[in-house]
């Protein structure tokens, strides 16, 4: 095996980007549906990798939330998310921080403790049986209204402790960030940080919008700053994290080939950069992968993925002493 692939392989990694309905593998998704009884659209599982062609993000997401159909009780976000843990282990990312959308689940009758619970429990497991450290970001449906939003920030405040961010994901035109400007306050005000997926189709207004109203720590994404030359000072001033996801944005239409993507050109600018999977059983791909094939197509050198995963770690929400233990292993 070629030496790069190797580092990257065996090098611990965080993930800072990864939404636990989007590690549901076909497989799972058919045992699910058998187990709870729900009808899903595909025959086999050829079926379903057919199915995930995808000409952007819209046309993605009306797969996406059909296959969250099959996810009905505690047991069934447990038996996602520790195949997910077991995903990270393979891959050696010794750190996870995974998005959630209640809002998905909320609405076809499933109660929110169902979901955290189930989530929570994996993630609890995984790190007593092999070490894994993770966080939970709560995301808000952008699609849907304020009013929504404020419903799952009430609720989610219940489960305070094992929650330590909110985001926003979904269909992204149409749906700026302002939108959840008096959402985002009341979350901060209550203790949560901030992250939002912003500039992934969407104008880097939007990605201003993020950084100034909703006042984030992160964005997801991202990769539309280059248009704005101030943004990219700003995001540079401030070493704002971009959390990039090749794979997703190549089978997303966001770039055309793997060859047109410009986390070279982001990283060679000096952005806070790094690579996470997205929806990996959506996508092709988890965080190993993506950098794999990053590295042949963009062909990065060693210090280059060794600045991706430094910056993994730089920019999860570990406490400062845990971030300098890892990056002292890198
Ligand atoms: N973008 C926006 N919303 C999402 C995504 C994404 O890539 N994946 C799951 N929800
Ligand atoms: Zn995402």
């Amino acid at each position: 095996m070629n030496e790069i692939i190797k580092f990257i392989k065996k090098t611990p990694k965080a993930e800072l980007h990864v939404h636990i309905e989007g590690t549901l593998e076909p497989e799972l998704m058919f045992r699910l549906a058998k187990r709870n009884n729900i009808k899903i659209p595909f025959e086999n599982i050829n079926d379903v990798k057919s199915a995930y062609n995808f000409s952007n993000l819209e046309s993605f997401l009306n797969i996406f939330y059909q296959g969250s159909n099959v996810l009905i009780k505690e047991q069934d976000f447990f038996d996602l998310t520790w195949a997910y843990t077991l995903k990270c282990k393979e891959d050696n990312v010794v750190h996870t921080e995974i998005f959630f959308d209640p809002q998905t689940h909320i609405n076809r009758g499933i109660h929110f403790e169902v979901v955290i619970n189930g989530i929570y429990k994996a993630l609890v497991k995984a790190n007593k049986e092999f070490g894994l450290t993770s966080k939970i970001i709560m995301c808000f449906l952008r699609h849907l209204d304020e009013k929504s939003a404020f419903e799952i920030l009430d609720q989610a405040l219940v489960h305070k402790t094992k929650i330590v961010a909110v985001g926003l994901d979904s269909s992204e035109a149409g749906h700026p960030p302002r939108k959840f400007e008096r959402v985002f306050k009341k979350a901060m005000e209550k203790g949560f940080l901030t992250v939002a997926h912003a500039g992934e189709e969407g104008p880097p207004e939007y990605i201003w919008e993020a950084l100034n109203l909703l006042k984030v720590k992160r964005i997801d994404h991202g990769v539309q700053c280059l248009q704005n030359k101030k943004l990219v000072q700003k995001l540079l001033d401030d070493q704002i994290p971009l959390t990039i996801c090749p794979l997703s944005n190549i089978k997303l239409c966001v770039f055309k080939k793997l060859k047109d993507h410009n986390l070279k050109k982001l990283l060679n600018n000096g952005l806070m950069v790094m690579v996470n999977s997205d929806d990996p059983a959506y996508f092709g791909g988890y965080i190993n992968k993506n950098l794999i094939e990053c590295q042949a197509a963009l062909n990065l050198s060693k210090e280059d993925i060794k600045k991706l995963i430094i910056n993994s770690f730089k920019s999860s929400f570990l406490k400062e002493d845990k971030k300098k233990e890892w990056i002292e292993k890198i």
